[in-house]
């Protein structure tokens, strides 16, 4: 026999071998494991597949991207394919998911609480802490760190978000008007209310370092989306080879900055047991004691004490609880306010609600009357519907997973939940672009999906800080609606959305603030 007819019979067995495993790979998307479906129906009539930029599949779908771009891509993608949809990206299926049923059935199977791969690029930045790990150690860490949310604890933590909204309107004070850039002096309050609320450390005399952190937070998200687009750095040992070095002085600069308090409050903590001791009180009564102000990080710190956690522990603890501690509280805020400006009928409901509750010196604003606020309440739901802190989130599947809709995931398959499209998909939201607070009135909220509004997502893995995020924003702006009528200064025809960690916005936001007499 030739060897031309050898070479044409291996290349013939070669594309018929291909073609059979293309059934179950999706071979150009770099052999990703296809999904299926229970009864054989075709995938297309539970879940259509998104056609991609190249023949790869989805795999450069986002390449060459700008954070605004991919963004903006994917608003036209999901409006494209018009429900939850199928993706294939270098090796792996993705589901994405924009409807209430499937956010229920991921969210609350036990066994996918792994997160997706992007998670997976935070690493460097928060390594293995509460948002990022799995397994036993997410298990563990979550059990030290719930009670540290207790209602007793969110009480003392009132005081200091009360304390921390006077400092942010007594920069304004003798002004009868002022313009004000929320997207400046927002994060700058949150992150001194972390600071003080969880690592019981006040930012006073390090406020400078602060805002250092916080630029180089950003440059940190910079280069998260500049890996999440360019899927040839996807890969570990390629991103430690040709892309990690850019990340290094960022990296440090964060990490410095959380290991200054960590060790400023180990000094503290040691100086008030060894009064406590002094004062014949008991360690134990640490989270209770109401004449001593509790931080979060003590817990930690103890905890280490006891051998349950060490210090590389305690600093991606202290990383995660300050990310998210300060930037999404921050996106709400920022957009509260917006919304304020921009709504002023609904902004004279909240007034007037603030007014019928709260005294004219504050005296009694704690969490029992801002539990009364109940419109105030509606307005900051209805912002973090149309503008979801975390716009996506993501699970990864660890075996081979059947959906109650009848897909079959394959293994290392990822499940991407849209919070920001969920919250606009006109199956559960009339006039899903309008702003309307009364949506969350218990009456008009009765027939809704209860996954319909996710912004704080559920199951086991939700948001362990979300009271504490509604207490302190809530707090925020009662103090400054009581004191401030809020004015617009943006149209927001003109707002440009990026994709970022969290999620993000081009323009400078600013409105003005005018002195209630
Ligand atoms: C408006 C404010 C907030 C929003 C919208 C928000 C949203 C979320 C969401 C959607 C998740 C799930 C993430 C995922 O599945 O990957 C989450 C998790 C988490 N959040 Fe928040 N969050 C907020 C404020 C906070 C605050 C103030 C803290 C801490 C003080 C916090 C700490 C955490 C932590 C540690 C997790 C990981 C929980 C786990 O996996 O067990 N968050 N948050």
């Amino acid at each position: 026999m030739s060897l031309g007819l050898l070479l044409l019979i291996g290349l013939g067995t070669a594309i018929f071998w291909l073609y059979r495993l293309n059934r179950e790979y999706y071979v150009l998307a770099f052999f990703a494991k296809r999904v299926r479906t229970k009864d054989g129906r075709p995938l297309e009539s539970i879940a259509p597949i998104a056609e991609g930029r190249t023949i790869f599949g989805n795999c450069f779908d986002l390449y060459g991207r700008n954070d605004a771009e991919v963004f903006t891509d994917l608003r036209a993608k999901v409006k494209k394919m018009g429900r939850s949809y199928i993706e294939y990206v270098m090796g792996r299926a993705k589901f994405c998911i924009i409807d209430a049923e499937n956010f229920d059935n991921i969210l609350n199977d036990q066994n996918m609480i792994s997160k997706g791969l992007g998670y997976k690029f935070l690493h460097p930045f928060l390594r293995t802490g509460l948002l990022t790990s799995t397994g036993q150690k997410w298990h563990s860490r979550r059990k030290m760190l719930t009670p540290t949310f207790h209602f007793n604890i969110l009480s003392q933590f009132a005081e200091i978000f009360k304390a921390e909204s006077f400092k942010f309107v007594q920069q304004f004070e003798g002004k009868d008007e002022v313009s004000i850039s929320l997207s400046e002096l927002i994060p700058r309050f949150t992150l001194n209310s972390i600071c003080e609320t969880a690592m019981g450390i006040k930012l006073d005399d390090m406020a400078a370092k602060g805002d250092r952190y916080r630029e180089n937070f950003s440059m940190i998200e910079k280069r998260f989306i500049s890996r999440i687009s360019n899927p040839i750095y996807w890969n570990d040992n390629i991103y430690r080879l040709f892309g990690a070095s850019k990340d290094k002085q960022f990296l440090e600069e964060v990490h410095g900055f959380s290991s200054e308090i960590i060790a400023k409050r180990r000094k503290l903590l040691a100086e008030e047991i060894k009064e406590q001791r002094n004062n014949q009180e008991a360690v134990d009564d640490i989270y209770i004691n109401k004449k001593q102000r509790f931080a979060m990080l003590d817990t930690l710190i103890l905890a280490e004490k006891d051998g349950l956690i060490d210090h590389v522990g305690i600093c991606e603890e202290v990383d995660t609880l300050m990310f998210e501690g300060f930037d999404t509280t921050s996106i709400g805020l920022i957009f509260g306010l917006m919304n304020m400006s921009l709504h002023q009928d609904k902004q004279e409901l909240c007034y007037q609600e603030i007014s019928e509750h709260i005294a004219d010196d504050f005296s009694n604003l704690d969490l029992n009357e801002l539990s009364k606020l109940k419109y105030l309440e509606c307005f900051v739901k209805e912002t973090m519907r149309l503008f979801p802190s975390v716009p996506v989130i993501s699970r990864m599947t660890q075996k081979e997973t059947e959906l109650p809709n009848g897909l079959i995931l394959p293994p290392g398959a990822v499940t991407m939940l849209h919070i920001y499209e969920l919250h606009r998909n006109p199956k559960y939201w009339s006039s899903p672009e309008e702003f309307q607070p009364e949506r969350f009135l218990p009456e008009n909220s009765k027939d809704r999906h209860t996954y319909a509004f996710m912004p704080f997502s559920a199951g086991q893995r939700n948001c362990i800080g979300q009271k504490y995020a509604m207490l302190e924003m809530k707090t925020l702006l009662t103090v400054v609606l009581k004191k401030f009528k809020v004015l617009p200064l943006i149209d927001p025809k003109d707002l440009v959305f990026q994709t970022g960690i969290t999620l993000r916005c081009k323009n400078d936001i600013k409105v003005k603030l005018v002195k209630r007499v």
